[in-house]
């Protein structure tokens, strides 16, 4: 079984067919929401709603420990996190879609590790390429085959939040070699290495970052939203097209 963690505008995974939920308790306390089981592609799949299903939760309340140490325990196969984005280089503008390959952190005070508290061992994960290939390719191998493209590679550079950034941040990261701008992707990607989870982010580029583009004098929020929706759309159609092939 596979699962999806949905960003914003994936609250909900209308596609999922035979659903049921289950409300999952963790060490850590309750991941965003209940679990949603359900059918993709004629395959069980599990689905996180990563801001809550009513999208209450902001980027730096998440609790991220909750919703892998769930994952983990269901033993899942691979985790899909779909993730909106801002676009930082040129030619990721809205309605890209990314396969990134690597992150740069600028979140901070974010509870980051299994490995703290009383007792816990002294533990350092690998972390030089963050993402699991085998889901990359699956996502890549997928796309093709739909005729959707999506680009193979970039790096995602998370920040805080909730505000978006300056034009002076976006033109750090971009000096940073950062390609795409999120609030979410840490520390999921490396909790769930930490939990030992083959994870890949697909990242949904809506608008272009602060400064750049059609955002130079500012980010018009009232534009992402149809970005969102018909770009999702396409991100969804792939992860399908992805999960048809495990049989
Ligand atoms: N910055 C940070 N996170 C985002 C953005 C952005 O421009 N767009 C969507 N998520």
């Amino acid at each position: 079984m596979y699962a999806i963690i949905g960003g914003s505008g994936l609250a909900k995974l209308s596609a999922l067919g035979n659903t049921r939920r289950q409300v999952m308790r963790t060490p850590y306390g309750e991941p965003s929401g209940a679990l949603t089981f359900g059918e993709l592609a004629g395959r069980e799949v599990v689905f996180l709603a990563r801001h809550g299903y009513g999208h209450t939760i902001a980027p730096h309340e998440i609790n991220y420990r909750a919703n892998i140490w769930a994952l983990k325990e269901l033993k899942v196969d691979g985790v899909f996190a779909v993730a909106s984005v801002g676009g930082v280089r040129a030619d990721f503008g809205p309605g890209t879609l990314v396969v990134p390959d690597q992150i740069i952190d600028y979140s901070h005070s974010r509870k980051g590790t299994f490995y703290e508290g009383d007792g816990a061992p002294v533990t350092h994960i690998d972390f030089t390429w963050p993402y699991s290939q085998r889901i990359r390719k699956m996502l890549l191998a997928a796309a093709a085959r739909c005729g959707e493209a999506v680009a193979d590679g970039g790096v995602y550079a998370c920040t805080q939040g909730p505000r978006l950034e300056t034009a002076a941040e976006i033109e750090r990261i971009a000096r940073d070699g950062g390609d795409l701008v999120g609030m979410t992707g840490m520390p999921e990607a490396s909790l769930a290495r930490e939990a030992g989870l083959d994870y890949a982010t697909f990242a949904v580029v809506v608008n272009h970052a602060a400064g750049r583009g059609d955002s130079r004098c500012a980010i018009r929020l009232e534009d992402l939203e149809t970005v969102l929706r018909e770009t999702i759309v396409r991100a969804v159609a792939v992860i399908e097209a992805a999960l048809g092939e495990t049989r």
